[in-house]
């Protein structure tokens, strides 16, 4: 199965991706992680991409589509891809739609999350992280099950993004509304958008979208 999670910064991509790509064996690729990572790690791809990250503004899409193609190409053990943060443009979606035939692939689903923008800051001004495993935590919404030790790994080590105070959060906003948000009729004329309510709580979305996969 491929599948794009897709929505505004702070909908729940990465955590409702965690959760699917655990249930259903699919392998994530996030296109805000692996930028991050390349950031941490000073890579050329980091160096192009830190600075306009960190403005709140999306990275030019040829070289998201060509960290993407590297990936699929890479495989995933069979059973295939959640999507998270990508496609954000026309451009990439086309360039997704070409990439997936090239090698005989089909989009299945594209889950649009829809969320208040005034909630959205709130989740993404209350967000860390594991500095050690990367799970995702809140300080409202989801706060580790012992205080200040992460669920998964035990790490009692936190991050938080560079991006998310409040002031970037409106220019991420801004980059949706105006470059992603046309993505919706896109996949809406494909057939393929289903879109569930992202301002329930993490376990109901996550239903949501179970049954907006598997009921058809
Ligand atoms: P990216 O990392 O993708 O950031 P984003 O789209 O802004 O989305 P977030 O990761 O902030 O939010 P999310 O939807 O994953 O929410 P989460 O699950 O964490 O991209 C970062 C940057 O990289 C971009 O600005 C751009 O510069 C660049 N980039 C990336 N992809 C690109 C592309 N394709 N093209 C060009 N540039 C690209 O949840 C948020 C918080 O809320 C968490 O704390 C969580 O615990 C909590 N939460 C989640 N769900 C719920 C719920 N239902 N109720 C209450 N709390 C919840
Ligand atoms: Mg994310
Ligand atoms: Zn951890």
């Amino acid at each position: 199965m491929i599948l794009v999670l897709l929505g505004p910064p702070g909908a729940g991509k990465g955590t409702q991706a965690a959760l699917l790509e655990k249930e259903r064996s699919l392998v994530k690729l996030s296109t805000g992680d692996i930028l991050r990572a390349a950031v941490a790690a000073g890579t050329e791809l980091g160096r192009k991409a830190g600075d306009i990250m960190e403005r709140g503004q999306l990275v030019p899409d040829d070289l998201v589509i060509g960290l993407i193609a590297e990936r699929l190409d890479a495989g995933s053990d069979g059973n295939g891809f959640i999507l998270d943060g990508f496609p954000r443009t026309l451009a990439q979606a086309e360039a997704l739609d070409r990439l997936l035939k090239e090698r005989g692939q089909l989009l299945d689903a594209v889950v649009e999350m829809r969320v208040d923008d005034e909630a959205l800051v709130r989740r993404i001004t209350g967000r860390f992280s594991c500095g050690s495993c990367g799970d995702g935590y809140h300080e409202d919404f989801k706060m580790p099950k012992v205080p200040g030790v992460c669920d998964r790994c035990g790490s009692t080590e936190f991050v938080r993004r560079r991006d998310d105070n409040e002031e970037v959060v409106r220019q991420r906003l801004q980059a949706y509304h105006a470059q992603t948000e046309p993505l919706i009729a896109y996949y809406e004329r494909q057939g393929k958008l289903k879109t569930v309510d992202g301002m329930a709580d993490i376990k109901e979305v996550h239903q949501a979208i179970a049954r907006a996969l598997d009921g058809g």
